[in-house]
């Protein structure tokens, strides 16, 4: 079992296809990840592009425009624009704004002063044992490690439409448990989740409110239980869920650079970090953007 990315290969794919979309420059990966290159998100931005922009996004679930330069404020902008933002829990990593938080490993006296969740090793889904999960992640990535610190993306929606038609029906109309509590999920499947980890039944296969497009909505650091299902049965057919998702095939690796201004589509992809030099600092301006119920 891949408790942590060390052992998921380099995805290395074709290079980006360039495309223009009502005048939006685009270079699409596969299987999903669009650069946007000729955005920038400190001026204002036209209806029409805003509009092109979101198609791009349902179309391409994981968007990055490069080379910006941008103040809280104009990426509170964006969000907004996105939709409702959400306010961080954990009041201590909470930035300029309460829908900010920070993602880094930058120490002072020795001791984080940000939120640097381990978790995030491994294959997950923002917010999902929340009733209401974030439908997009919006990072800025203001300083990057030399090495090391990329960004997978599964994109769910093709993990599913490839699943075989006999798990499809087995699947079909279940629920799961997701449950937050890191050290349970990041450790070991079997080890017992503390009694009051905040956690929410959802479908186990969701329908994109926009594109209408099915995706798989589990991940190995969160999906506990299918419930109302023998526990061994559940155990199973989990593991073996999250084992066709976590395939290369179906996987983005986002390498970033200074200034990428990063959207993913939380309803459809699940994300895991890679591991860098803690010698390296690593800082991320990071709003979610408040969902749909999952249905
Ligand atoms: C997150 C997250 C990964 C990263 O912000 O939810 O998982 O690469 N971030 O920083
Ligand atoms: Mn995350």
């Amino acid at each position: 079992m891949a408790i942590q990315l060390a052992d998921f290969p380099e995805v290395t794919k074709a290079p980006p296809r360039a495309k223009t979309y009502k005048g939006v420059q685009v270079l699409r990966h596969d299987p999903c990840g669009v650069e946007i290159l000729n955005i920038d998100l400190a001026q204002p931005m036209a209806d029409g592009t805003f509009r092109a922009v979101m198609d791009i996004w349902h179309q391409g679930l994981v968007i990055c425009f490069r080379n910006q330069d941008l103040t809280a404020e104009d990426q509170l902008r964006f969000g907004r624009r996105v939709g409702e933002l959400s306010v961080i829990h954990t009041p201590e990593f909470t930035g300029e704004d309460p829908s900010i938080m920070y993602i880094s490993n930058v120490k002072k006296n020795g001791e984080f002063v940000h939120a640097l969740p381990i978790g995030e090793m491994m294959f997950h889904i923002d917010q999902c044992y929340q009733p209401r999960p974030a439908k997009a992640t919006i990072l800025y990535a203001m300083k990057i490690p030399k090495t090391g610190g990329n960004t997978l993306f599964c994109d769910l929606q093709r993990a599913y439409d490839t699943l075989d038609e006999e798990t499809k029906a087995r699947i079909a109309g279940r629920r799961v448990m997701h449950v937050y509590d890191y050290d349970a999920g990041a450790t070991h499947t079997a080890a017992a989740v503390a009694d009051d980890a905040p956690r929410y039944v959802h479908p186990l296969v969701r329908t994109h409110p926009v594109t209408e497009r099915k995706c798989l909505y589990v991940n190995r650091l969160m999906t506990r239980e299918v419930v109302g299902m023998d526990k061994a049965e559940s155990d199973a057919l989990l593991a073996r869920l999250f084992d066709h998702m976590e395939n290369p095939e179906f996987v983005y690796e986002h390498r970033w650079r200074l200034g990428d201004l990063l959207m993913w589509d939380n309803r459809c992809t699940a994300h895991a970090r890679r591991d860098f030099d803690p010698e390296q600092e690593r800082v991320m301006r990071r709003l979610t953007v408040l969902g749909e119920a999952p249905a």
